[in-house]
């Protein structure tokens, strides 16, 4: 069954499938860490290091997204789910879409569909990000994310953690954060607040057999 609801007219039917992933997608890990860290090796920036069971766990909890094109389902973007602060706040974190697919929006479609499966698993908590990415900043901006300082993101020493520690800086800017006091860095941050769009739509429609799948998870 196609589930891929992010297609509107806007967009012609490219043949990219973006969904919620699960358990079947195991066999893609290994190529979604791989296209992450040759992209950052290629933008010569830092990443927070992922595993292989890290990525498959977020499959099978269906905490991640990610495009399959043609009918050879070839892998073309991804990006996960995590919640932080006792699931007060949750980001979509580790988006990567494969060059030859960018600028296509196949990003806006991921994110779309992200922030539609954040929004119904846990619909009180704040929606958040850290990006240097033009892109990135657009396709929050367009679903509802404003700039903000860091003081109002989470305090959840874990996802800072995914920046670097003194020991292990992931970020190639880790020791501006820490002279900063986790106050600026070359990062934005972004914040949706559920609160200030009640009644608001979501993105997209997902398929029935992920909302069900839903009902059954915390
Ligand atoms: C960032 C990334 C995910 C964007 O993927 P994409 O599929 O090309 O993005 P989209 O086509 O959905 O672009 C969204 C918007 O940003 C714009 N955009 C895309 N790439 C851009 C760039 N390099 N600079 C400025 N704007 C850009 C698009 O034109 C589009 O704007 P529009 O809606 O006004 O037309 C992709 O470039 C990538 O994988 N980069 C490496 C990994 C990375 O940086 N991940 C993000 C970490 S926070």
């Amino acid at each position: 069954m196609r589930n891929d609801s992010t297609k509107t007219a806007e967009w012609e039917d490219d043949g990219i499938e973006v969904m919620v992933a699960d358990a079947s997608h195991e066999v893609y890990v290994d190529t979604i860490l791989e296209t992450i860290s040759d992209s950052a090796r290629k933008r010569g920036s830092g990443i927070a290091t992922r595993t292989h069971d890290y990525l498959a766990t977020k499959m099978r909890e269906r905490k991640a997204i990610i495009a399959l094109a043609g009918p050879e389902r070839e892998f073309a973007g991804f990006c996960y789910i995590e919640s932080w602060g006792n699931k007060s706040f949750v980001a979509n974190s580790g988006l990567i879409v494969v060059e030859k697919f960018r600028k296509h929006h196949l990003a806006t479609r991921i994110k779309r569909t992200a922030f539609t499966l954040s929004r119904l698993r846990w619909p009180e908590a704040k929606l958040f990000g850290l990006t240097s990415q033009a892109a990135v900043m657009k396709i929050n901006t367009s679903l509802g994310y404003v700039p903000v300082t860091f003081a109002e993101l989470t305090d959840d020493e874990a996802y800072w953690r995914g920046c670097g520690t003194p020991e292990h800086p992931c970020c190639q800017n880790y020791d501006i954060l820490v002279r900063t006091g986790r106050k600026y860095c070359i990062c934005t941050g972004m914040l949706y607040d559920p609160a200030d769009h009640v009644g608001e739509p979501l993105p997209v429609e997902l398929p029935e057999e992920v909302i069900k799948d839903l009902e059954n998870r915390v």
